[in-house]
């Protein structure tokens, strides 16, 4: 049963995609008992797949079930399937095990506060993933646990019009010893915004200059503190939690605690609770209004929990992934990205800003001197170009879903210049407006005007009517069918994937079918085909 509750725990405090395909089985002496949780995201193909697959074998293999297969939506609101799950599981192992049930929930610490204003100040976390003054005293290799503070040598808007941003990143990776290759992924740790932070710590009437650890009741558990410790709540609050996203439910119904007013405790009881009335007003009140913890001690005014208690309660602040738009051959020494910065007026009339574009934003390597640093990392990928510069290939990467397409481009050009055979390089690139959206706008004329790439632009809202890339690739067909069907060529997608990635998937599925003779189903298995041998990749976020 441990690694239920330890499942549990950490299902409420790690971020959304990190338990992306993971699932909880027990295992109990001699003999399996069965019961599976898969938690996955149905804008992904393989959705819960390890989770359903798990469920099946160990069925076959003789365990006995206890309880049926759950299966959580990351798309939806994994937390309330979960709960909706629990709430049917526990009377059923209560059954199977013949335990005898209150019916109660006892709301536990995972943590006990220890307040430490006798440690040295070299020995306080300010920041660092793992090792104590890692980002002082830089040592490579680099990678999650110790990521590079690397120079930021370039921060320009690429949206020439319109109210919103889009930015074009440059990092310094001389003497890091970093390397990457064009489709990779850069992490960036961001750190939240310092009006945030206090006003928390105003909230929760926290002195943030506090040293604290906050160490772990369970003595077997390998994780002591849910972060490094001690630090300071302030560095806690800006550099190791979530504080900006949406508290799911399980918070809400501990923070119902720490009201002073019935009323306020009511309501938020209420929300955290099962009951269509709860969800509906959970829906309401947080997802839809976009309150944050801030947002949500703010507006019931008798909520005052301890800080403690809410930095246990958070999850962990992640790091957020960049598909790397530049090439390595072209510039062996810097890496770039490009990224959108999000920032939306929510219902109730407050600016929500996204921690890291806000972060990055921020940043002025034109003007800060020295230049300002960025924690980052380089996460290796699968998409990848053939490795024959003559396959030809076809990229689809509306709005930021150009990102990895500009390196594969920078990347083809260098083969061709230096005298390589290189095969048809074709990009469908979609954006609102020509005059306003179109990002590397002069980048990609040149290399069109050279030969390196083959442009098919969709500016959506430049006439009456969409027009998208999804459009374009309708018409495209023999052209599709030529470079995928005959030449054996490479389809890459990047960008939004809860719409365009499915519908360019079933655009492609039908030429296939249409332009290959083929049915249905063995269109379908081209595809999966393609796949298996690198010659189909996608790319995507959501
Ligand atoms: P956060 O603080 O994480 O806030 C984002 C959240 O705010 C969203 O998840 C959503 O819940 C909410 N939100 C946003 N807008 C609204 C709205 N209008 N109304 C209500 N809620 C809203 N991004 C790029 O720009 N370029 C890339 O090349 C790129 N590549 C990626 C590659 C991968 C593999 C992955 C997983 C993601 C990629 N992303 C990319 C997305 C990127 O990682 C971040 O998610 C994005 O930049 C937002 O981060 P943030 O910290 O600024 O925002
Ligand atoms: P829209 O915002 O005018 O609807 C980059 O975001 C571009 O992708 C925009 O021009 C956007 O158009 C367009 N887009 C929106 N949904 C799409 C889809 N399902 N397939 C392809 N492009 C899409």
């Amino acid at each position: 049963m441990r690694l239920y509750y330890n499942f549990v725990r950490q299902f409420y405090s790690s971020a959304n995609l990190v338990w992306i395909n993971n699932l909880v089985y027990s295992n109990h002496v001699a003999k399996f008992r069965l019961k599976v949780f898969g938690l996955g995201n149905k804008t992904y193909e393989h959705y819960n797949k390890v989770g359903i697959y798990v469920d099946k074998r160990l069925e076959e293999l003789g365990a006995s079930r206890v309880f049926e297969l759950g299966l959580g939506d990351d798309d939806a609101n994994i937390e309330d399937d979960f709960i909706t799950w629990k709430d049917k599981f526990w009377p059923a192992v209560c059954e199977f095990y013949g335990i005898e049930s209150t019916g109660e929930e006892v709301m536990m610490r995972q943590y006990r506060l220890l307040e430490q204003p006798d440690v040295a100040p070299d020995r306080i976390y300010s920041g660092e993933v793992a090792r104590l003054h890692s980002l002082v005293n830089q040592r490579p290799p680099f990678d999650a646990k110790n990521p590079y503070l690397a120079p930021m040598k370039v921060n320009r808007e690429l949206h020439k019009a319109g109210d919103r941003s889009c930015m074009h990143v440059e990092f310094d990776l001389e003497g890091s010893k970093m390397r990457y290759e064009a489709g990779d992924h850069l992490a960036v740790y961001p750190v939240n915004d310092t009006d945030l932070v206090e006003r928390l710590g105003k909230l929760c009437n926290a002195d943030l200059n506090t040293v604290f650890s906050l160490i772990n009741l369970d003595t077997d558990s390998s994780k002591k503190h849910p972060f490094p410790c001690p630090t300071t709540y302030r560095a806690a609050l800006t550099h190791y939690l979530e504080i900006t996203a949406l508290p799911r439910t399980h918070i809400i119904k501990e923070l119902a605690e720490y009201c002073s007013d019935e009323k306020d405790k009511e309501f938020l009881k209420m929300m955290s609770s099962t009951t269509p009335e709860g969800k509906a007003k959970y829906h309401s009140w947080v997802q839809d209004a976009c309150r944050n913890i801030v947002h949500i001690l703010e507006d019931t005014p008798s909520c005052r929990p301890p800080i403690d208690h809410i930095c246990e309660l958070l999850p962990r602040l992640q790091p957020r992934y960049y598909s790397i738009s530049s090439s390595s051959k072209l510039h062996p020494t810097t890496v770039h990205i490009t990224a959108v910065l999000v920032q939306y007026e929510t219902p109730t009339g407050r600016l929500n800003k996204g921690v890291a574009t806000t972060f990055l934003s921020l940043k002025h390597p034109e003007t800060d001197q020295p230049s300002p640093r960025v924690p980052i990392f380089i996460r290796k990928s699968q998409f990848r170009l053939p490795t024959k510069p003559e396959t030809p290939v076809i990229m689809i990467g509306p709005g930021t879903g150009l990102a990895p397409f500009r390196g594969f481009i920078q990347e083809r050009d260098v083969c061709r210049k230096e005298g390589k055979t290189v095969g048809d390089t074709i990009l469908y690139f979609g954006c609102r407006k020509r005059s306003e959206d179109y990002i590397y706008e002069e980048e990609l004329e040149d290399y069109a005007k050279n030969g390196t790439v083959k442009l098919r632009l969709a500016f959506s809202r430049d006439q009456p009517h969409k027009v998208y890339v999804t459009h374009l690739l309708e018409q495209d067909a023999d052209l599709l069918w030529d470079v995928i069907g005959v030449n054996k060529g490479h389809v890459y997608i990047c960008g939004d994937a809860k719409n365009m990635a499915t519908d360019v998937r079933n655009i492609l599925l039908n030429i296939i079918k249409t332009k290959g003779n083929m049915s249905e189903n063995e269109a379908q298995q081209y595809i999966k085909k393609m796949e298996t041998q690198k010659r189909y990749s996608a790319d995507v976020w959501s």
